[in-house]
């Protein structure tokens, strides 16, 4: 995966101006801690929120609402893996919301963009285009992440045979 760390707050300034606040809270720097679709969940909001800063901001929409509550869609500290899958789908939008509530001042869009996120599993339909946006690149991010992961779990898999083989037939 090329590197997505803090490389799109440092590369873009606009961006990392939008969102420094956030980045720098250190709550919000725990994410980095917690697992999330095989990578940290600090990058996995990190890269929905730059998509949506790119995307939202070409259409001409609330780019710099949009791009906060992207970053904060998933501002929960629990594993996923803690819950059973069905209960962490549909309830941690709501916790991310109580979170990023307690630590920013939230606008009614930004609330959407979290409290939807999870539309249509959760049911709860997005009242504004920013919030279908967060919503689709989230699903995006989400399959392009876990699929990353999969295949270098594969490629380990087949390094782990191929090493064997050849000590075992040396
Ligand atoms: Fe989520
Ligand atoms: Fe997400």
């Amino acid at each position: 995966m090329k590197k997505i760390k803090d490389n799109y707050a440092i590369l873009d300034k606009d961006f990392y101006y939008i969102v420094e606040d956030i980045l720098e809270n250190e709550n919000f720097q725990k994410l980095k801690e917690i697992k999330h679709h095989g990578i940290t969940r600090y990058n996995h909001l990190l890269r929905v929120a730059y998509h949506t800063y790119k995307i939202s901001k070409k259409l001409d929409l609330k780019f710099v609402e949009a791009t906060r509550g992207a970053l904060l869609h998933d501002f929960f500290f629990y594993e996923t893996e803690d819950d059973s899958a069905y209960n962490a789908l549909k309830n941690h939008s709501f916790y991310a919301l109580e979170n990023a509530r307690k630590y920013f001042e939230l606008t009614e869009l930004e609330k959407d963009i979290i409290k939807t996120h999870m539309f249509p599993v959760t049911q709860i339909r997005p009242h504004y285009k920013e919030s279908y946006i967060v919503d689709i690149i989230d699903d995006i991010s989400s399959c392009y992440e876990r699929i990353y992961c999969f295949r270098k779990y594969l490629l380990n898999t087949f390094l782990f045979i191929l090493t064997f083989f050849s000590i075992k037939f040396r």
